[in-house]
């Protein structure tokens, strides 16, 4: 088990460092642009936008590029999408990534929807923390969200990954200005009666999403949810991603505020992503990428590869563009990239 091993392993020597020290041991591995949603900040319901079935990488050929990340020193990698439950035989693949060993932590972001079929499969495969995502409580608005009438399922895939001891369960909620904004101070209640990590995320204005309203930052969710009652802060620990922890008194669970665009973390980005089409991102907001599917394909070796990595790497971008000349709009897929 992923999670086990991590305490008699040894953790291979981080290798991957960019040009301004930073240390990159984290990968969001995209297996899909695919998705079974229409959430109204995302791409994926663009036709357009899905790519060809041999433009994904196949399973074995994710699982050759993560084991040489691993051997770079990558310690922790989630799994995303698009919707990584909609792709056939995901759960054989997690197994896959599973055995690679050398992770203390393999994770995987869902929407939920097909969760509940399929959780005993990602349980077995070793997966012990899940990223939900849920923007509302109310299954109407859920459907305006998402396109999708499918609030009670993911309830119920929610209640039961609680169950079955999945340890944190966090949540995902994109906080949208007029759509759910009302309901931001019922979100944060979830984490008083549950041991749920609510995280709000402030919406990336990435691709041709249909979002064009004023922007609901952090420190304004934060003063919405403030009546609730006094929100302590939580220290982060190392890995533990870019989200600024609090908890209310008494409460089981905690709140997070994930602020891409009101105060970046790029100065100790630890993330590396490998989009669905197979190329290495380097940075989620920045054009750059670097395509390993094609050099894989044309027999490189894993010495080869690495060496495209390190290098990809080493020039990762210092920041993203949104702080860099305060773009309005970045180009791209937020569902191949994989959030
Ligand atoms: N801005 C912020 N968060 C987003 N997500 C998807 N698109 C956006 C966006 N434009 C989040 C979803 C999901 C995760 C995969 O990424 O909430 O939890
Ligand atoms: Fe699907 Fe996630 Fe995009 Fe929603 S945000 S459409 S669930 S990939």
């Amino acid at each position: 088990m992923t999670q086990g091993r991590a305490n008699i392993i040894k953790l291979p020597e981080i290798k991957l460092v960019d040009q301004y020290k930073r240390r990159l041991n984290y990968l969001r591995i995209s297996v899909t642009d695919r998705c079974n949603m229409k959430c109204m900040y995302c791409m994926t319901h663009q036709k357009t936008s899905k790519l060809p079935c041999r433009e994904i990488l196949r399973y074995e050929e994710v699982l050759r590029i993560a084991r040489i990340f691993i051997n770079l020193g990558v310690s922790k990698i989630r799994i995303t999408g698009g919707e990584p439950l909609v792709r056939k035989g995901i759960c054989e693949f997690l197994s896959g990534l599973s055995g690679l060993g050398g992770l203390t932590d393999l994770s995987i972001t869902t929407n939920g929807v097909f969760l509940k079929e399929k959780i005993k499969q990602i349980q077995s495969a070793g997966i012990r923390r899940l990223n939900i995502s849920l923007d509302t409580l109310d299954k109407d608005k859920f459907k305006k969200i998402s396109g999708i009438d499918a609030f009670s399922q993911v309830w119920e895939s929610i209640m039961l990954a609680l169950d079955m001891g999945f340890d944190p369960i966090k949540i995902n909620v994109v906080a949208l200005n007029g759509i759910n904004d009302d309901e931001l101070p019922d979100l944060a209640r979830l984490s008083l009666s549950y041991p749920f990590h609510v995280r709000f995320i402030e919406y990336m204005p990435i691709g041709t999403s249909r979002m064009t309203f004023r922007q609901l930052l952090a420190p304004e969710i934060q003063d919405r949810i403030s009546s609730i009652g006094r929100l302590d802060p939580v220290e982060n620990i190392s890995f533990d991603g870019p989200a600024k922890r609090f908890r209310f008194e008494n409460a089981k669970g905690e709140i997070g505020f994930i602020r891409p665009i009101s105060e970046h973390f790029c100065s100790s980005c630890n993330r590396l992503r490998l989009t669905a089409s197979g190329n290495l991102k380097t940075c989620l907001l920045s054009e750059i990428e670097t395509d390993l599917k094609g050099p894989l394909r044309k027999g490189y070796s894993d010495s080869e590869l690495a060496d495209i990595i390190l290098k990809a790497v080493y020039n990762k971008p210092f920041e993203h563009p949104l702080v860099a000349n305060h773009a309005g709009m970045i180009s791209g897929c937020m569902s191949a990239i994989g959030g």
